[in-house]
């Protein structure tokens, strides 16, 4: 497929590398010029390219930029056809994010994203932490794969979705429509947890919306405690302290 990747962060350049590996044409973008993007980012085929171009001529935009800029790249995308299929990875984190009141008044963060760009998205790789993401791929029937949950509210681009998740090494996991992707949201048991896709369902199921914002404010501020404000953790840490707090 020929895809554009906006965002060539922690989970971007993880993206750009494995689905240009597995064959897809990829372009991706910054907000600051294809001269600034690394090349170890293009290693397996990516191409860098002004943001406006990142978005034309593709199958698939994948949106991984953080949440509150989001609103900035609406004019960028009103030009992009109503087949292209739109998937963001993008999760609300206050302290990195300013603070949106209505995700704080407890809009699902998926409808907001919809919400700012007027047209349907995919959910998908928000709830994958970017060092198990980068490390943990397995081919398909792999023992203890992990699954990661795509939530949309058009069968056929959640479809597209999960492929292109089995197309970066994890199942791709149906957790249906956007106005349950909470479930898939920061602090939830499904959230970096790693969880294979037999181990999915009651992860879900059991996503309790009002301890979310709490449960993943204390995984930040023990993060930001360890490694410093802005840092990723490692996988090892990340997964373990997401165990312990969401599930
Ligand atoms: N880190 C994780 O473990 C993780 C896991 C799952 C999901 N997520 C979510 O995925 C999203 C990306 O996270 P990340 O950690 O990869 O972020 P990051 O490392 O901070 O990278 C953000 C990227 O977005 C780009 N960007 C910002 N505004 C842009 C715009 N207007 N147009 C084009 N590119 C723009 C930045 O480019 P410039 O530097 O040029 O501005 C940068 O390449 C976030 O919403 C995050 O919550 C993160």
């Amino acid at each position: 497929m020929k895809i554009g990747i906006l965002g060539v962060g922690h989970i971007g350049k993880t993206l750009s590398r494995k689905l240009s590996a597995t064959g897809h044409d990829v372009k991706v973008a910054n907000s600051r010029g294809p001269e600034t993007i690394d090349a170890t980012v293009l290693a397996t085929g990516a191409r860098a390219v002004p943001a406006a171009e990142a978005v034309q001529d593709v199958d698939v935009v994948i949106i991984s930029i953080p949440l509150d800029r989001v609103p900035d790249i609406a004019l960028l995308l009103a030009g992009v056809p109503a087949d292209t299929v739109v998937v963001d990875t993008s999760n609300y984190i206050p302290g990195r994010d300013s603070q949106i009141a209505a995700i704080e008044a407890g809009q699902v963060e998926s409808l907001w994203v919809v919400e700012q760009l007027g047209r349907l998205i995919v959910k998908a790789w928000n709830s994958i932490g970017s060092g198990s993401f980068a490390l943990k791929g397995m081919p398909p029937g792999s023992e203890g794969r992990i699954a990661i949950p795509v939530a949309a509210d058009d069968d056929g681009e959640r479809a597209v979705g999960m492929a292109l998740v089995e197309d970066t090494g994890f199942d791709g996991f149906d957790a249906g429509p956007l106005a349950q992707s909470w479930r898939q949201q920061p602090g939830a048991p499904a959230y970096c947890t790693d969880l294979t896709r037999d181990e999915m369902p009651a992860a879900l199921a059991r996503a309790e919306a009002a301890r979310l914002p709490k449960r993943r404010d204390l995984s930040g501020a023990a993060i930001a405690e360890r490694f410093g404000v802005g840092t990723n953790p490692d996988s090892e840490y990340h997964v373990h302290l997401s165990r312990a707090l969401f599930m």
